[in-house]
């Protein structure tokens, strides 16, 4: 099952009520399950839309992703799934040895086609309601996507693929309300009654946004990772566009990364405020990504994620807290809480998903026409970000405008850091302000000296 939620610290095992106790739990610490109670009544009643790609759905793991699912419903989460069927129509085909035309609906579905994809569907989604039973969960596949033939599109006529014209969100509301996770099937109705193929990522995009979800999960279409092959944790709608714009070679498909980010810019410019693109087939897929700080997957966001503000006085705790490895380390100086609240003014956070993740100071020395970088921090789990780089180059602006010739920095561990990430130049204590360089030499910390002309 998936390590979620089984608590242990050093005795009994624990397991929260919302998991079935008889299954095979690995232990976890009680901060774990304090980190996850931290999210609960930011998520409570907000609606989540599930896209399970349809490689997962034929994964082992597909088990612990409906555990999971279970898991967001019990904690009051509304739950919404649409799947893909796109490697079942394409077993199905070969098995019956018909050519598909297009077996993800991004072209042409001809007669045979919707026939093979139809039968694929539906028998999908029988093993998904039974597999959703198995782990205690109601659900009730639904006819709530209305659509009307594409035509056609660059002399192309589409034949059976869809466009969606909208979703009934009364039906789907109604079912959660009742407790029934709705199903929605990679199918469009017409009125007339008409069966048409819509593709699924398409329409999970439009049954997030006509619900006005906070989160649409690609679930199984693995996360976004940069040139190294390093994952990309998070990306603005934005830098999601330009990636999605980059040329790769790779064929199109249904579950396609480029074609997902331009899904996930799209639900994001439609209200929904953060897309999740997932493995699916690892043990703690869905809750690693939404329960933790750093995540699992790569985030596409579309609110104000990210923001660096002045601090108030009710953070200086927070503050404190998170400088305090950095103090133990003699990275920083040690500063208290006195220090801080006379100064706060000179103070900026950085907050990351509403947390405080970084700090820095800018400390005026207005008669000598120079401003102090201080205090620069970053919490361990972000690093590597950028995020470092932001905070100082948004009080190098602030010192800019506020007419300053230069800014200086000490620093005893990141001077290379000053040096080859932020533009700071060496210099000596004498060009410091008399007032400061008494302190740094009865401070006896021996810190380097940097400026930097503005
Ligand atoms: C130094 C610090 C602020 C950097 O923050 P960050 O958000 O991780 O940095 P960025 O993401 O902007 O930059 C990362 C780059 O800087 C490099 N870097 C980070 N710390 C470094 C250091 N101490 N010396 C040299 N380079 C460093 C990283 O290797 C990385 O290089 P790359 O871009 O070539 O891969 C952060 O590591 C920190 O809080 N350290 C402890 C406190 C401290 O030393 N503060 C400075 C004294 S005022």
């Amino acid at each position: 099952m998936s390590k979620g939620l089984a608590i242990s610290a050093h005795g009994p095992t624990l397991v929260p009520l919302f998991l079935n106790p008889t299954l095979d739990a690995e232990p976890m610490k009680y901060d774990d399950i304090r980190g996850i109670l931290r999210y609960v009544p930011q998520f409570r009643g907000q609606t989540f839309v599930v896209l399970v790609d349809s490689a997962l759905m034929e994964h082992e793991n597909i088990q612990n992703v409906l555990l999971d699912l279970a898991v967001l419903t019990s904690l009051s989460i509304r739950v919404v799934v649409v799947y893909g069927a796109r490697q079942q129509i394409i077993a199905e085909a070969a098995k019956n040895g018909v050519t598909l035309s297009c077996p993800d609906a991004t072209g042409i579905t001809d007669d045979a086609t919707l026939e093979v994809s139809v039968d694929s569907i539906s028998r999908l989604s029988m093993n998904f309601l039974q597999q959703l039973s198995g782990v205690g969960l109601r659900a009730a596949v639904s006819n709530a996507i209305t659509a009307h033939p594409a035509g056609v599109i660059r002399g192309r006529d589409l034949v059976h693929s869809g466009t969606i014209d909208r979703v009934d969100t009364g039906m789907v509301q109604t079912l959660i309300e009742q407790g029934i996770i709705p199903v929605v099937a990679p199918l469009g109705f017409e009125k007339g009654g008409r069966i048409l193929r819509v593709n699924s990522a398409t329409a999970a995009v439009h049954v997030a946004t006509a619900l006005g979800a906070a989160k649409l999960l690609f679930v199984g279409a693995g996360v976004v990772e940069d040139d190294k092959g390093q994952r990309v944790r998070q990306l603005s709608v934005d830098e999601a566009k330009a990636l999605a714009g980059k040329p790769t070679g790779a064929e199109e498909t249904e579950s396609s990364r480029m074609l997902l980010l331009r899904h996930a810019a799209r639900a994001c410019e439609g209200g929904v405020a953060r897309v999740h693109f997932l493995d699916g087939r690892t043990d703690d897929a869905l809750l690693g990504e939404l329960f933790s700080i750093e995540g699992v997957g790569t985030m596409v966001y579309g609110d104000a994620y990210q923001k660096i503000r002045p601090a108030k006085k009710s953070d200086i705790d927070g503050i404190l807290r998170m400088i305090l490895r950095a103090v133990d380390d003699e990275e920083l100086v040690g500063r208290n809480r006195q220090e801080i609240r006379a100064n706060i003014e000179d103070y900026s956070v950085l907050e990351v998903d509403g947390i405080i993740t970084g700090v820095v100071a800018l400390h005026p020395w207005p008669e000598h026409h120079t401003a102090e970088l201080a205090c620069l921090y970053i919490r361990n789990t972000h690093e590597g970000m950028g995020y470092g780089r932001k905070l100082a180059q948004y009080v190098e602006n602030r010192a800019r405008e506020s007419g300053y010739d230069h800014l200086f920095a000490l620093s005893t561990q990141a001077y290379n850091y000053f040096e080859q990430k932020l533009g700071f130049k060496p210099a000596l204590p004498d060009d410091l302000p008399p007032v400061r360089r008494e302190k740094l030499q009865k401070s006896g910390r021996n810190s380097r000296v940097m400026v930097k002309p503005l």
